[in-house]
């Protein structure tokens, strides 16, 4: 049976600074990620494998040493925050007190002023699981609000849970589809 293999990207600069979207480079750490990844995808041989990433800076470089053919995908962006791009949960509280509490209240439906909600995110990855019900083994490199996105979607989760998915960093999910919904496997891969 074939797998989809997802991962966030490593760490990025924003992640140290806790600022949310922007196209910010890996961090050191981040790096040591793009390295382990590579060694554990090249070492796995997996057939036919395919890399997909978003367009991201982050995502290219976390993929950057696999040894596969490789697509970008723009619906693979992160959820566009709009005018809270490149904020910190801190200072987006402060300045937009308002739309904090709003997104706390229902983080599913609440849409950034001038960018995307969960649902609009939803929306957008329609084509991208359309693609990836025909594909065979595929690696995602994408985003945390995206993989939510995905994983609700393989894992049948209820929509209310999906903004709350736990996606942890540095770590590989493997996804297997099995008679009735999907084996879920979680490679940590200790950076
Ligand atoms: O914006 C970036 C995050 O990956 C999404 O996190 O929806 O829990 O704020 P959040």
């Amino acid at each position: 049976p074939r797998s989809i293999y997802l991962s966030r990207h490593g760490e990025s600069m924003h992640n140290v600074e806790g600022r949310i979207g922007g196209d910010t480079d890996l961090s050191n750490r981040g790096l040591q990620y793009r390295d382990e990844l590579a060694n554990y995808i090249n070492s796995q041989n997996i057939p036919h494998l395919r890399v997909w990433t978003s367009w991201l800076k982050r995502t290219l470089q976390t993929a950057s040493k696999i040894k596969a053919p490789q697509e970008r995908w723009k619906a693979l962006n992160e959820i566009d925050a709009g005018v809270c791009e490149e904020l910190t949960y801190a200072e987006i509280k402060e300045k937009y007190p308002a739309d904090f509490e709003a997104r706390d209240l229902d983080k599913l439906t609440y849409r950034y002023p001038r960018g995307e909600s969960y649902e609009d995110l939803i929306a957008r990855l329609e084509p991208v699981i359309m693609e990836l019900e025909r594909q065979a083994n595929v690696l995602v490199v994408a985003h945390q609000a995206v993989l939510r996105c995905l994983l609700a979607y393989f894992m049948d989760k209820p929509l209310e849970a999906l903004p709350y998915i736990h996606v942890p960093l540095h770590t590989v999910i493997k996804l297997t589809p099995v008679a009735y919904g999907c084996k879920v496997e979680y490679v940590d891969l200790q950076v």
